[in-house]
């Protein structure tokens, strides 16, 4: 058996960046019933950016709807929202103390981010101790997460093993982070990397009109209507190939490649298959929005789950602190 945990920030609803490249991937992972899956709402971590309450609510509610709308199992797992479990901010003050400061100081993810914020806090220092919390808390195995991510779990491997030497005991279990080479980089309507920092990303749970404004904004170059055009370097292409069978993939390169097809024809077809392939998901993910009451109550039950599997660690750690 081996523990699956990821979280994902309250920093934004999710965009298909996030959807394919993290939430459907994880998902996967859960199907096994050879694996116990964690997935939890990063909200304490959302705060280093965000600092409306209500917006962060909603943000919640978007990730979350997200994660069953694509069919987590959040009754066979365990679903949650990291605030709502308190040992996440005592453990993380305990590894606080034993995180040597030119560790987090030489994060890459720090030193980007505080070139680019103006808010530049101490939470946003301490990320990844918390991060590290979050996963020694529930001895995870296995850590699913983007290629940006590594270093925070090469963080808390350090601070996992360190901690353990310290105290003469293996209470962390050391995970390893779960980067799959194959999931690429989806790119948003701009050509860059799909993300909420770029405004570029495609919310595919948006009504369909405002989707439709969102697709056409998608960046073309200006081959006239009638000449063939490259799909390989066009980001529409791309995207439908990402999302589009293999049959409908060769269809549409054949289009590009004969000429009288257009970017606005491409566009339009894109639309289609986002709206025909995740119709399900668009309405599950409307029902859980909707449906606060019967959100709330999945993700209750889920911190009640997390509370009583995290009380074993956190018991450890405070009676080894003299904390008990
Ligand atoms: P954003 O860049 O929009 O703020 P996050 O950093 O919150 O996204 O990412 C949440 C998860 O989604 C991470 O696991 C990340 O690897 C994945 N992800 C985000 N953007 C993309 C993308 N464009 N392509 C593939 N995966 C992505
Ligand atoms: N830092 C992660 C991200 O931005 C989110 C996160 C918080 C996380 N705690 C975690 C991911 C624990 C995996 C495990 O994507």
């Amino acid at each position: 058996m081996a523990r699956f945990l990821t979280g994902i920030q309250s920093s934004g609803r999710p965009h298909l960046g996030n959807i394919l490249g993290a939430i459907i991937p994880a998902i996967e992972f859960s199907k096994d019933k050879e694996n116990e899956s964690f997935y939890f709402i990063a909200d304490l971590h959302s705060l280093t950016t965000i600092k409306d309450g209500a917006l962060r609510e909603e943000y919640v509610r978007a990730i979350a709807s997200t994660w069953l709308a694509f069919g987590f199992d959040a009754e066979a797992n365990v679903f949650w929202r990291q605030s709502r479990v308190p040992a996440h901010t005592e453990l993380a003050w305990y590894l606080n103390c034993f995180t040597p400061f030119p560790m987090l100081a030489n994060a890459h993810s720090y030193k980007d981010k505080s070139a680019q914020l103006d808010d530049v806090n101490a939470g946003l220092f301490t990320y990844p101790v918390l991060m590290s919390a979050d996963i020694l808390l529930y001895k995870a195995n296995w850590v699913p997460v983007g290629k940006d991510q590594k270093q925070h779990l090469e963080i808390a491997r350090d601070i996992a093993s360190s901690f353990n030497h310290r105290v003469g005991e293996e209470i962390f279990v050391l995970p390893e982070a779960k980067i799959d080479e194959r999931i690429m980089t989806i790119p948003g309507i701009d050509g860059r990397k799909m993300s909420k920092s770029y405004n570029n990303y495609i919310d595919i749970f948006l009504p369909e009109n405002e989707l439709k404004k969102s697709i056409r904004r998608i960046v073309s170059d200006s081959t006239p209507l009638e000449e063939p055009k490259n799909p390989d370097t066009d980001i529409t292409f791309q995207i439908y190939s990402l999302i589009a069978d293999e049959d409908q993939v060769r269809d549409m390169r054949e289009k590009y490649l004969r000429g009288g097809y257009g970017y606005g024809h491409a566009k339009q077809e894109l639309l289609g298959l986002i709206l025909e392939k995740y119709r399900e998901p668009r309405e599950k993910f409307d029902y859980y929005m909707r449906e606060t009451g019967e959100l709330e109550q999945i993700l209750r039950k889920g911190e009640e789950k997390a509370k009583d599997i995290a009380e074993e660690v956190i018991g450890k750690v405070r009676t080894k602190l003299g904390f008990s």
